[in-house]
């Protein structure tokens, strides 16, 4: 997480596109999610949605666009439910604490579906005791606390609960304030045989199955001629690809003042330099002059 770009007030009106959501989720991981997801789908690939944090539904109402038919999406997020220890709690009030209500989520995800996706408002370690069923899912999006200790318990059940080629997408691996997050994501592939598919600014996407075969969907995509940056990698000799969005498309275009007429450089450095008696003078000499020409 860097920065939230729309903040939520008690009295928001109802978001008009998932964009006006409240939350963490930007440009090129929304693409990243529609195009890998649809990919899935597309190639008869079918399985369920997990997303551990989900805020106030940016996330997760994409991900409920991209459900195929019969396929079941569940959140997991505390809400407005206290933490279980201290950090996790200090973690919660410092971030969300002041927007994030249950009915705030359900509100948002409703403005875009007709249903509700199962919700577990809990932290994310009740996941641990099997209630999605193991091998179940063809993707996990872990965005919940960002300390290591529930990061790599977050790994631990995206790990049970994806099918073989499926895919996890973990939030803030690389922030300079959630080292934490990187501590766990690495270990994991170091020491647990996850396999890095595509690195974004924001997400690292990997799997415990074939990475090739993610890689393939994703470069059916030509995101170099969009305008995104695309570079492949290797990491201890595997390969992985990174992806960067041109820069975030605006929420609302901001009103600009009217652009002043530019003055050459030497005459605006002599005004700006001169005190005001003498840039009053000077100005009204220069303006007789420019009535004098015209
Ligand atoms: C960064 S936000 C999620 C952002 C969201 N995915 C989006 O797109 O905007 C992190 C969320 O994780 C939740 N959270 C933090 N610690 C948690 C825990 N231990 N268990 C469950 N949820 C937790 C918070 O309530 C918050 O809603």
């Amino acid at each position: 997480m860097t920065a939230a770009v729309v903040t939520a007030t008690p009295t928001s009106p109802p978001p008009q596109r998932p964009q006006d959501i409240p939350g963490w989720f930007f440009h090129a991981d929304r693409e990243v999610f529609g195009h890998l997801l649809r990919a899935q789908t597309d190639a008869g690939t079918a399985g369920d949605l997990l997303e551990l944090g989900s805020y106030l539904g940016r996330s997760a109402v994409l991900l409920g666009d991209l459900l195929a038919p019969g396929e079941t999406l569940t959140v997991c997020d505390l809400f407005d439910s206290e933490a279980h220890d201290p950090e996790n709690a200090a973690e919660m009030a410092m971030s969300y604490r002041e927007t994030l209500t249950r009915r705030s989520f359900e509100a948002n995800y409703l403005a875009f579906h007709p249903r509700l996706p199962q919700i577990v408002q809990a932290p994310t370690s009740v996941l641990a005791d099997g209630r999605i069923p193991a091998g179940s899912c063809r993707f996990v999006h872990i965005d919940a606390s960002h300390l290591y200790e529930h990061v790599a318990g977050d790994i631990e059940v995206a790990r049970a609960a994806l099918a073989e080629d499926g895919l996890v997408a973990l939030d803030d691996y690389r922030q300079p304030h959630t080292p934490g997050v990187a501590a766990a994501v690495w270990r994991a592939v170091v020491t647990s045989g996850l396999r890095p598919v595509l690195l974004t600014p924001e997400k690292f996407y990997g799997t415990w199955g074939d990475p090739a075969a993610a890689q393939r969907q994703l470069l059916t995509r030509d995101w170099r001629a969009e305008g995104y940056h695309l570079d492949e990698e290797t990491i201890a000799g595997a390969r992985v690809y990174r992806l960067a969005a041109p820069a975030e498309p605006p929420t609302a275009p901001a009103p600009q003042p009217p652009t002043p007429p530019r003055r050459s450089t030497p005459r605006r450095l002599a005004l700006d330099l001169l005190p005001p008696i003498a840039t009053r003078t000077a100005r009204r000499v220069l303006a007789a002059a420019r009535r004098r020409n015209s």
